[in-house]
């Protein structure tokens, strides 16, 4: 029996987590769950598990001790993901958070040789290096979910990563896919949520309509397989069929493809070496033509700028991710304009200095002075 500790248990990652541990329940079982604010969510879910730690928000305590009083709750607030993840119980973290607060938890759970599986892509990208390092000194194995990379990880099964001449990601292209620069001044949140082949969370979901999400997979790809950036490319894929390929040195090209469903990739991480059964409809006559071209730098402004910054490395991420996820917030609460996205984020970058020292404390400070000046310019 896997046990589990899910943290961000009630967001569409987490959701679907929940659908495999419930498929499988021989195989898997939740130790702890974690969430911001769906209280209702967690107490449905604890009503269906036998869960024993509990992190939310400190006012959610309350009710979920009421309805469960022997389960240990710990506050947001007081660092409860990170008391979560460096527990000794035997179990592993699989960390579907959002934003870069999925950081400390990961690097807590390595240090006390937990295997973690992977979805909170912001981890890496502000705190990349931190985590090569810890994984260094721990026997954890780090293992993607984001579903590119656990498609790399399917071609790279029995290779070695230095026969590798370049690892090739996928990029639907987000809601605005048809629509050039000019058209983008105008679209509404309630466009850009409309994805055309994955249902996600809200923050992804924007991302991919700016391309910086695949900023953040080629940062993710970079951390994840040892591969310098020079090696990584994204292409545009509408279809969103093939969602990763490697081409290896003696010139063969392995190809991953399956559904648009992020169950396949969760159940890959969780399952170990033997492959589980999981029936899923993938018919290649239906797929019919697959389309690939290459991703347009003055359409998608943020993906060159994006990638930029990410070939500088150091704070220059992490002011790149805050104020993405700041900005990002505000579009999603109407007080930005989708174009205003990247005007904030250029402002951020032109505003703070780069600083390639990195620890988790001036990580997490630096994070939150850049949300912090990005609230300041929309509140003025
Ligand atoms: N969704 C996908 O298909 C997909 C695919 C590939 C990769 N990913 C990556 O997976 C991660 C999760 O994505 P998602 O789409 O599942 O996100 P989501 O639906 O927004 O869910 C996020 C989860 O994190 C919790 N959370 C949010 N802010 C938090 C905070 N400050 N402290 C603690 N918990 C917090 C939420 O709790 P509340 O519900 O209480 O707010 C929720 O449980 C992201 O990094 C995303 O890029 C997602």
């Amino acid at each position: 029996m896997k046990r589990i500790q899910l943290l961000g248990a009630s967001g569409s990652i987490g959701t679907q987590v929940l659908e495999i541990v419930e498929e499988f329940p021989e195989q898997f079982s939740l130790q702890a769950v974690t969430a911001k604010s769906s209280v209702k969510t967690v107490l449905e879910i604890l009503s269906r598990h036998d869960v024993e730690m509990v992190s939310m928000a400190e006012e959610h305590e309350e009710t979920i001790k009421r309805a469960y009083p022997d389960i240990k709750f710990y506050a947001l607030e007081k660092g409860g993901l990170e008391t979560i993840a460096a527990s000794e119980d035997e179990a592993v973290v699989l960390n579907a958070l959002v934003g870069s607060v999925g950081l400390a938890p990961t690097l807590r759970a390595i240090e006390r040789n937990k295997d973690v599986l992977l979805a909170n892509k912001e981890t890496l990208v502000v705190g990349g290096s931190l985590i090569r390092e810890a994984l260094k000194a721990s026997e954890s194995s780090l293992i993607p979910i984001d579903s590119e990379h656990a498609a790399l990880r399917e071609c790279l099964r029995g290779s070695d990563v230095e026969d590798v001449e370049k690892l090739v990601i996928t990029a639907s292209g987000g809601s605005f896919r048809d629509l050039d620069k000019k058209a983008l001044e105008n679209v509404t949140k309630e466009d850009a949520l409309k994805h055309p082949n994955w249902v996600m969370g809200a923050k992804i979901t924007i991302d991919s309509a700016t391309m910086m999400n695949k900023v953040f997979e080629i940062i993710e790809a970079h951390y994840l397989f040892d591969m310098p950036y020079e090696n990584i490319e994204a292409v545009l894929h509408k279809e969103s069929v093939v969602h990763g390929l490697v081409q290896f040195k003696d010139g063969n090209v392995l190809a991953h493809m399956g559904p648009s469903d992020m169950r396949i990739p969760i159940l890959a991480a969780l399952q170990g070496a033997k492959r589980m059964s999981f029936p899923t409809l993938f018919d290649l006559t239906s797929v019919g033509t697959l389309h690939f071209e290459a991703i347009d730098g003055e359409r998608y402004s943020l993906f060159d700028l994006g990638l930029a910054v990410a070939k500088q490395g150091g704070l220059h991420v992490v002011t790149l991710n805050a104020a993405n996820e700041v900005a990002v917030r505000l579009f999603l609460e109407d007080k930005i304009s989708f174009l205003e996205i990247e005007t904030l984020i250029k402002r951020a970058l032109d505003h703070f200095q780069n600083d390639n020292h990195l620890t988790l404390d001036k990580i997490v400070e630096h994070d939150q002075r850049v949300r912090e000046y990005i609230r300041n310019i929309v509140s003025r």
